[in-house]
């Protein structure tokens, strides 16, 4: 296999086939001279980390709707940014997203500077988002591996080492094939391939560009790469969340800047354990004293444990807590709004 023949017949498969996104500059109008906005590009990709691809559009047209240019993200406050993040999770994203838009708009005027070392040196930019918009914004010739690139480089070669230790090998794969030639193109085409063709249950050999070059099809299990050793069980852990209603709203509290969720709203919690928790104790732990009724639990995935989050409700008219309408509560985190539907089921 040439890996020019790869590159080839990859590159006119995205030019036939590129997803339209509303941040992306497509094959033909790339080749007509239009170029992608470096903001937008930086914004998708941070958006884009852990999050699909349909569940980050409406967010991305609402970021860019309200905040057209990386100075107006930056001179936003932070409580509204965090609150417009509020459903896409991982939030010590937006806190890095408000920094680096912060870096760009006082140190850089503004212009997000045009190569991998100087995007890297930006505050909260890891080194996939410097190769990402390096490569699409900028025309630099980065190597851009995300879980897609590193499924695809896996298939190709049929790589028997078992992730995350081949990590380093399934980067160098993926080195090889980078050229000087449409590097944001190449980048988008084996996102594109990963995301709709070579996907991670259920691929569509058949319907892939690269079929003749994958050693994995020649095995004829290609579904079964990438190897990964086998995961420890996910740790789970119970707290209790706590449902204080006055009128139409609810109780809600800011958590601390760093840590899980940090700077997010929430509703008030517990510590998170091991163990379930009884109701008395969890009626001690309650932020006010009042009449607690247990009212169901729900549960909620996040990267390294499940919590299942015990619900209790009562009724105050308690100081010190951020009392807020009920139909208002878009601004919390996915779990939070989960355990606050749940636990104002039936109430209004
Ligand atoms: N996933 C991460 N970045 C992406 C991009 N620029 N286009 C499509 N999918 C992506």
């Amino acid at each position: 296999m040439s890996p020019q023949s790869l590159r080839a017949q990859l590159l006119a498969w995205y030019d036939a086939n590129a997803r339209r996104l509303p941040w992306r500059v497509g094959p033909a109008d790339y080749a007509a001279g239009v170029r992608a906005v470096p903001y937008r590009v930086w914004l998708s990709e941070v958006m884009l980390q852990q999050t699909t691809v349909p569940h980050a559009i409406p967010y991305f047209l609402k970021f860019t709707a309200r905040w057209p240019t990386v100075t107006a993200l930056a001179n936003e406050a932070d409580g509204e940014v965090m609150a417009a993040w509020a459903g896409l999770g991982y939030y010590a994203r937006a806190r890095n997203l408000l920094a680096c838009a912060r870096a760009v708009a006082d140190g850089h005027a503004g212009v997000f500077p045009d190569t991998e070392e100087g995007l890297r040196a930006l505050p909260g930019l890891g080194p996939y988002t410097a190769a990402a918009v390096g490569a699409i914004a900028f025309e630099r010739a980065t190597n851009v591996v995300d879980g897609n690139v590193e499924r695809v480089m896996a298939r190709l070669f049929a790589v028997e080492a078992a992730l995350p230790d081949a990590k380093p090998a399934l980067k160098a794969l993926a080195a090889d094939l980078v050229s000087e030639d449409r590097p944001g193109d190449w980048a988008q085409a084996l996102m594109d391939l990963g995301a709709t063709v070579c996907r991670p249950k259920a691929p569509l050999c058949e319907r892939c560009p690269v079929a003749e070059h994958c050693a994995a099809l020649s095995t004829g299990s290609p579904e079964t790469y990438p190897r990964r050793t086998a995961k420890a069980q996910r740790p789970h852990r119970f707290g209790v969340a706590y449902v204080l209603t006055r009128d139409d709203q609810v109780a809600l509290v800011r958590r601390p800047p760093k840590g899980l969720l940090g700077g997010m709203l929430a509703l008030p919690t517990s510590d998170w354990r091991a163990t379930r928790w009884s109701e008395a104790e969890a009626v001690r732990a309650a932020p006010v004293c009042a009449d607690w009724r247990g009212v169901g639990e729900v549960e909620h995935g996040f990267t390294h444990f499940t919590l299942t989050l015990q619900l209790l409700r009562a009724e105050s008219d308690a100081d010190g807590l951020i009392w807020s309408s009920r139909r208002d509560l878009d601004a919390l985190p996915s779990v939070f709004l989960k355990a606050a539907r749940a636990g104002l089921a039936n109430l209004f």
